[in-house]
């Protein structure tokens, strides 16, 4: 059974353009882990202010295995010593993680 992990991230108003340019210019390497199923970045437009990486994978194994990777690590600015300070400061004021099994899943049929 699958399952959903949501890092529910807080900004400081008016930061959003910074976030969502931040995960625009993100590493790309979780789609390439093993069990990673999906991924969205969900702006809050109504009923909530902080934004949701949704993020759906094989098993709770499978996630684990990515948060203590490298490629975590990878994707969330560590190693990019690209120079620009400016570009690595934290835009996040705070960041919760939310979990939920899969019971159902329905997509549309192709
Ligand atoms: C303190 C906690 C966290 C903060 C502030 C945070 C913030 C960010 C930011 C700003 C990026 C964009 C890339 C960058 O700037 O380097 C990113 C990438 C990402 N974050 Fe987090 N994150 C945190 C923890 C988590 C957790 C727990 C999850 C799991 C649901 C998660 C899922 C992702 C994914 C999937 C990416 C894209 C990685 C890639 O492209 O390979 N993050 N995060």
């Amino acid at each position: 059974m699958s399952v959903v992990k949501i890092n529910a991230i807080t900004i400081p108003e008016g930061m959003g353009p910074q976030l969502e340019g931040r995960f625009a210019g993100r590493a790309k390497m979780v789609e390439q882990f093993d069990g990673f199923e999906d991924f969205q970045l969900l702006r809050p437009t109504e009923g909530e202010d902080r934004y949701f990486v949704y993020t759906r994978w094989a098993s709770e194994e499978a996630f684990q295995n990515w948060m203590n990777s490298q490629d975590f690590e990878r994707g969330h600015g560590s190693g990019q010593a690209d120079g620009n300070a400016e570009q690595r400061k934290p835009v996040a004021q705070g960041a919760d993680l939310m979990s939920f099994d899969v019971v159902e899943h329905v997509v549309k049929e192709s």
